[in-house]
């Protein structure tokens, strides 16, 4: 069953539940989800009868695997470890041997669930391995039973990638639904769980200011900009054959174009939300393969620096082939034909290596339709802009255009911030997915066919980069990315908003 009235949070103690993670010593494991359940675990917010089971091929007992988390955890735990918190986080923890591809293990994973108390009845696999084990793993959960939900639920979380492109896509989605129910499967994009991104459907359903505003008559276009420090970060594999575009444009940014755009839902519930979001996609103009160098726009880094460290370019890294055109940078401009967005472009960006981390979207207001001042001082004033930054700063901003004081007709900038940053509450994605798992609400995870959609819109760009591999723009590490990006804009006053700028009153 799925509850449908949680988006907001209000979480409640979900029942007992068992959680298996295959790929229990992998990076997301280490870095996303163990922290995410110790946080739980610090708030009381865990089931008191619940136990997260580790798959994996080493050979260790519950306790060895307690102590090779630690240190993990020690790095990425928001405030240190609490001795209290840890023991009792570790007596939920139980470490079970075993291969994917082998069924004997699955046998063995099943025996041991079944023949003790300590485990519920109430199961969620969560896959955090690669998607070329995805069938390996189902299929044998399958094999053992393990799917069925006669004495409890049986819930299948799947991360992203989903799929390396359209047709691998259907394929992956045919596979799990030979052997689960859609309500069974939670397909996780991680932006969804941020409370910030929450935070947009606030911003834009809960204040009637905005909302007579929020259309082709009034918006200029939009930009939403995701950029990070880091590299590759061990995951060379993975990122040579996926690239920028697949790894975030795909999934998360284009998540946060639909949250932007899309029309109110008729409720919060899981399905009127994403109703929504699909008929954004869908209304997303195709890109035709002769306009994919209009619309979509490459790079790759070279050495630079970053945060004051020196840094290898791409092709430097770990594993990395030495003439990979793999991108990571990428920009894509898109538009919405429907009746709201008409002619407004949507442009997403987003780099590894860059100057800063920054995840801003960036909404431009057109200019007045009457110049009144065209015949002052002032001439041209600068547009107004709503700013939401979804990280570092948890915060949106409207930038408004007013006069100076003195004698003189001069504007500045203004800025009117509602911003979060005294909130004491933190939770990170992981944490609040988790918690929508247990309790069984999908409203936060995707539907498949806004995963198909997602893929239909890139496929064009992915099959002609595919086809083109002689060459690729660069960018030194450290910077904002190409300035020839900005070749996808409309018109010559458009340009990138990269971050919140400080407030002008501090400076004048
Ligand atoms: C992941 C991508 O989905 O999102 C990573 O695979 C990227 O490459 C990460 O670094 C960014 O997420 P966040 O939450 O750190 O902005």
């Amino acid at each position: 069953m799925t509850n449908s009235n949680n988006i907001m949070g209000d979480h409640k103690i979900s029942e007992p539940c068992t959680l298996i993670i295959f790929g229990a010593t992998g990076h997301l494991s280490k870095k996303k989800l163990l922290p995410a359940l110790y946080h739980l675990e610090e708030s009381k917010r865990l089931p008191e009868k619940m136990t997260i089971v580790g798959f994996g091929r080493r050979d260790w007992s519950n306790e060895q695997w307690a102590e090779e988390i630690k240190p993990e955890l020690k790095k990425h735990v928001r405030s240190g470890i609490d001795d209290e918190v840890f023991k009792r986080f570790s007596q939920r923890l139980n470490f079970q041997k075993g291969d994917l591809q082998q069924i004997s293990s699955f046998e063995k994973l099943k025996e041991r669930l079944g023949g003790s108390d300590v485990f519920s009845n109430n199961h969620i696999f969560y896959l955090a391995i690669r998607p070329q084990d995805y069938n390996f793993v189902t299929k044998n959960l399958v094999a053992t039973g393990l799917h069925k939900e006669d004495n409890g639920y049986a819930r299948l979380v799947v991360e992203k990638p989903f799929g390396h492109d359209l047709e691998s896509s259907e394929i992956l989605d045919s596979q799990l639904h030979k052997y689960f129910q859609e309500e069974q499967i939670y397909r996780i994009d991680h932006y969804l769980g941020k409370d910030t991104v929450q935070n947009i459907l606030v911003f834009r359903f809960a204040n009637l200011l905005l909302e007579p505003l929020w259309n082709r008559n009034y918006i200029d276009h939009v930009q939403i900009t995701h950029a990070e420090t880091a590299g590759v970060e061990g995951r060379s594999h993975f990122y040579d054959s996926a690239g920028a575009l697949r790894d975030m444009i795909q999934s998360h940014l284009l998540q946060m174009l639909t949250l932007v755009a899309m029309e109110p839902p008729a409720h919060l519930d899981a399905n009127a939300l994403r109703d929504e979001k699909v008929k954004v996609l869908r209304s997303i103009r195709p890109i035709n393969r002769k306009s994919v160098n209009m619309q979509a726009f490459r790079a790759q880094y070279t050495s630079g620096d970053v945060n004051h460290s020196k840094v290898p370019s791409y092709l430097n890294e770990e594993d990395i082939a030495q003439d990979s055109t793999t991108e990571t940078f990428a920009a894509m401009k898109l538009y919405i034909d429907n009746w709201r967005w008409k002619g407004v472009p949507f442009y997403l960006r987003t780099g590894k290596r860059m100057k800063e981390n920054n995840f801003l979207v960036s909404i431009r207001f057109k200019r007045p339709p009457q110049q009144l001042f065209k015949d002052t001082a002032l001439k041209q004033m600068d547009p107004d802009w709503v700013l939401i930054n979804i990280q570092p700063e948890e915060c949106l901003r409207i930038e408004m255009q007013v006069k100076k004081s003195g004698l003189e007709l001069e504007t500045k900038t203004s800025q009117l911030e509602a911003c979060r940053c005294e909130d004491k509450e933190k939770i990170d994605a992981y944490e609040a997915l988790l918690l929508e798992v247990m309790e069984g609400d999908q409203t936060l995870f995707l539907r498949y066919d806004e995963v198909s959609w997602a893929w239909k819109i890139v496929d064009p760009v992915l099959r002609t980069w595919m086809e083109e591999q002689d060459y690729i723009h660069t960018y030194p590490a450290g910077t904002w990315g190409p300035e020839v990006s900005s070749r996808l804009f409309d018109s010559n006053d458009q340009f990138w908003r990269n971050k919140l700028e400080h407030n002008e009153c501090d400076i004048d």
